[in-house]
């Protein structure tokens, strides 16, 4: 069965106070469209179309970051869930198979619930995602009798006795694409908000002779975000997941609830994650790798067996090999780190390459920057850079090479050798002393006058 998407994303999220549309919010580090999007994709869409308004630009950008494939279409009045669902009609020519219409600012729906509802639609002819509601509050309500669901009603235009209804609407529904853009186009605005309700096809399919029916999930999958307190508890839950699942699959985290995961994040079997370590997206950590406190990681692979702080940054395309140690008060940007290398004391080490078993001492610095543009650092195996070394890049140190402490390298080291760039010691006898006398005189004489 082929399955087309449509995806509403054009409301204004007036209730976040934000200038970016509610559906570029982050949880996990991504935007709520994606998750929405994610659960969705493992069911293979031929089409997934992405209705925007409110911020359309930025939001059809993500949604191409997304799926390059993915088609926008505009909404240029918010009339209603059903007049945004009728935007896609064009999108849709020619399709044929089974449409499931989804929130943008829902994102915890599963791939399981959405199959779960492709499959109650080999008997009937529209399906509707409910759940039993904790607080009903304002969603719609599902009403059900023995034939199955006979019809949606939001809660504004609900008697008293269907508000007592604890069966509510998600959101999520699913027909043949044809019948759903049929139903839809029957949809009039005759009702308490003076909208197009995409739940109305519902009653409309049903006087149609049509059967419909609601497949339930649980409440925590249905989630919506219209607010940042909504969003912050959305993200608690996302971390509370993400970090069961790292668990569970192995990964050691003594103080789970300081450790923040991205939706990306991957961290292998006998990984340890000390306490207050933030990963942010492209994150990919081996096995047995340690990863102590206070450290925070973005777009880096770290491989078996390495260690990374405490207080350690590691940056894009940091790309660290087995059995490497990055220590505390170490900055990692766009530089791979063979194996067994040691960074481990107050460095930058940016826009580089390290050699395997090649030692940094504490203060190295790479000036990668001149100002205007990014230059590259390359250094050798089994090399030693001494302290507080500043390497000039562009510039290449070799091979089984040292630099001296405090040297300042701005030519090419050749392999073997040593670099040294620093003013020859001068001892002067007795001038401390001296020193010291003359300065606590002066101060004496400041404090009595
Ligand atoms: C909707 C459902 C309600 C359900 C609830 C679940 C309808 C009429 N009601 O109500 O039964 O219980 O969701 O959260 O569908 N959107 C557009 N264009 C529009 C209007 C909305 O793209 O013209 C998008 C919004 O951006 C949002 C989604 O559709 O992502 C839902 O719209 P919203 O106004 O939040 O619907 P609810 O009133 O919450
Ligand atoms: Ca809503």
């Amino acid at each position: 069965m082929s399955i087309a998407l449509v995806i509403l994303a054009a409301g204004k999220g007036t209730r976040m106070e934000s200038d970016l549309p509610k559906v570029l919010h982050k949880i996990g580090g991504a935007p709520l469209l994606h998750h929405a999007m994610l659960s969705a994709s493992a069911l293979e869409p031929e089409r997934t179309i992405v209705v925007t308004g409110h911020g359309a630009d930025l939001v059809e950008a993500a949604a191409l970051e997304f799926d390059a494939d993915a088609i926008a279409v505009r909404q240029d009045e918010q009339l209603g869930t059903a007049h945004a669902v009728k935007q896609a009609k064009d999108a849709l020519d020619g399709f044929e198979g089974d449409m499931i219409m989804l929130y943008g600012d829902t994102p915890f729906i599963t791939t399981d619930t959405l199959e779960a509802m492709i499959a109650a639609r080999t008997t009937h002819d529209v399906v509707v995602l409910g759940f039993k509601a904790a607080d009903p509050a304002r969603y719609g309500r599902l009403i059900m009798d023995d034939t199955g669901l006979t019809r949606i009603v939001e809660y504004k235009d609900a008697s008293d006795a269907e508000r007592e209804v604890t069966l509510c609407n998600s959101g999520v529904m699913c027909a043949d694409a044809a019948t759903f853009m049929d139903l839809v186009s029957a949809v009039g605005n005759d009702n308490a908000a003076g909208e197009y309700y995409a739940t109305d096809i519902v009653g409309i399919a049903k006087a149609r002779g049509l059967k419909a029916t609601a497949v339930t999930c649980d409440e925590a999958e249905t989630l919506g975000i219209n607010s940042r307190l909504e969003l912050a508890s959305a993200e608690a839950l996302f971390q509370q997941s993400k970090r069961r699942e790292l668990i569970e699959d192995g990964v050691m985290m003594q103080a789970p609830d300081t450790v923040f995961l991205s939706f990306d994040t991957i961290i292998g079997r006998d990984a340890e994650i000390e306490p207050n370590v933030v990963f942010a997206p492209g994150v990919t950590v081996e096995s047995n790798a340690r990863i102590r406190a206070f450290s925070h990681l973005e777009g880096a692979h770290v491989s078996r067996g390495a260690t990374v702080g405490p207080f350690a940054r590691l940056r894009p395309g940091a790309e660290l090999a087995e059995d490497v140690h990055i220590g505390n008060f170490v900055e990692i940007k766009n530089a791979s780190i063979d194996e067994g290398a040691k960074v481990n004391h107050l460095t930058y080490i940016g826009d580089a390459q390290i050699g395997a078993r090649t030692n940094i001492g504490a203060g190295t610095i790479t000036c990668n920057y001149d100002g205007v543009m990014k230059h590259k650092t390359i250094i050798g195996r089994d090399t030693f850079i001494g302290s507080n070394t500043m390497l000039v890049a562009p510039v290449t140190v070799g091979h089984e090479a040292m630099t001296a402490t405090a040297t300042t390298v701005t030519k090419d080291v050749p392999d073997g050798a040593m670099a040294i760039s620093r003013a020859e010691q001068n001892n002067k006898p007795g001038f401390a002393r001296k020193l010291f006398s003359i300065l606590r005189a002066k101060k004496a004489k400041q404090a009595k006058g």
